[in-house]
């Protein structure tokens, strides 16, 4: 299969916050040996590159002067089973809510709680994405990446991937070095639902589930995350732009104190987890906007296109915020996705 490429790109199909952008060349990626093609180009083996899967956790600000590598591969595979549980592979490129789905559908379960979020199964573990009560780690078995550096494929488990919250050996060791190409689930034959976060025990209540199976738990998940965030084929945005931050016990203590009502999680030995959405809110960000860009109203902790924003708008609106933050709680926030 010969490398797609294509030159002064429009990412605007690629990536959910709709703003416009072109990359200097278009690599689409089907196969993984389309990778060793890139490689050996001439041109294109020198230049940056940036992967990207669904595009759902970019801002571009500019156009990308390198080689943005879209990974489009595709294909499901059961590798093996016991009576317990199912190993499944899943190609990069696969469409990660349609992916999760496949699997309730097939009576395998444990990614329920991950409904919805936008995105592809080779970016899933980079960020190690998370949500309801359950990451991405929880069923995961490894992986196979691609080297820049050798052209090698090389599998890492579960450790060696150092996942954290929304954190990866990717983002650090192999930053810019390794290009996921597949990734193996452990996925359980019998239902275990995790239903102990919040809003998802309300959502089940007002629909008097008492004893939800898995998919009753994804149609939880899915109703609570239609109606709370912005749908990007609708809204332009890039999920939570922001981490929620992770802070030391005594510090959490005193903010406790003057801010009775501040929302904190336990995050290990002396720390503590903020939700920067509270915070935000806090500062009375909420709905508002800079320019085309703006706060989402029903959730502080996105940001959105209102229409005909630029990257450097949404990037100002940000920084407005975190200026905003440090001042009132004395907390620094860091943007969740990748500022091109
Ligand atoms: N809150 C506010 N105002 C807001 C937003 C939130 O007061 O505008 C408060 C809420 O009332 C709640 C707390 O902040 O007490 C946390 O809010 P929420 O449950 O909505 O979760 P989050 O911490 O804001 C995280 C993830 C989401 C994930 C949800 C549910 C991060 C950066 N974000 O949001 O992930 O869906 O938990 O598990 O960890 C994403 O990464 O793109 C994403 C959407």
């Amino acid at each position: 299969m010969t490398l797609t490429l294509q030159e002064y790109c429009s990412l605007a199909r690629y990536h959910t916050f709709g703003i416009p952008a072109k990359a200097r060349w278009l690599a689409t990626i089907e196969a993984a040996t389309q990778l060793d093609e890139l490689k050996a180009h001439p041109v294109l083996s020198t230049q940056p590159w940036l992967v990207i899967g669904g595009g759902s956790n970019l801002l571009p600000t500019q156009d990308y002067p390198g080689v943005v590598v879209r990974m489009v591969m595709e294909g499901k595979t059961l590798v093996r089973e016991n009576d317990d549980h199912v190993w499944i592979e899943a190609a990069a490129g696969e469409n990660w809510h349609a992916f999760v789905q496949w699997t309730l559908a097939n009576g395998w379960y444990g990614l329920e709680n991950l409904s919805l979020i936008p995105g592809t199964v080779g970016a899933a573990p980079i960020q190690n994405i998370g949500a309801y009560g359950v990451e991405l780690k929880d069923c995961f078995e490894s992986l196979t990446a691609w080297s820049k550096d050798d052209g090698h494929l090389f599998t890492l488990d579960r450790e060696a991937c150092a996942f954290g919250y929304r954190d990866s050996v990717f983002k650090h060791a192999l930053k810019d070095n390794a290009v996921i190409v597949s990734v193996c689930f452990r996925l359980s034959k019998t239902p275990d639902v995790k239903t102990g976060y919040g809003e998802i025990e309300r959502e089940l209540a007002n629909t008097g589930i008492r004893q939800p199976t898995p998919a009753q738990v994804a149609q939880a998940v899915i109703h609570i995350r239609q109606r709370k965030l912005p749908d990007p084929a609708v809204i332009g945005n890039a999920g939570s732009f922001f981490k929620n931050p992770v802070v030391a016990q005594a510090q959490a203590d005193l903010l406790s104190e003057q801010f009775p009502a501040l929302v904190r999680y336990p995050a290990g030995e002396g720390r503590v987890k903020l939700a920067a959405g509270w915070l935000i809110d806090q500062c009375g960000w909420k709905g508002k906007n800079m320019g085309n860009a703006g706060v989402y109203d029903k959730q502080a902790l996105v940001l959105v296109n209102r229409g005909g924003a630029t990257g450097a708008e949404v990037k100002a609106l940000a920084e407005a915020i975190m200026a905003s933050v440090r001042q009132k709680f004395g907390v620094q926030l860091e943007p969740e996705p990748i500022i091109l």
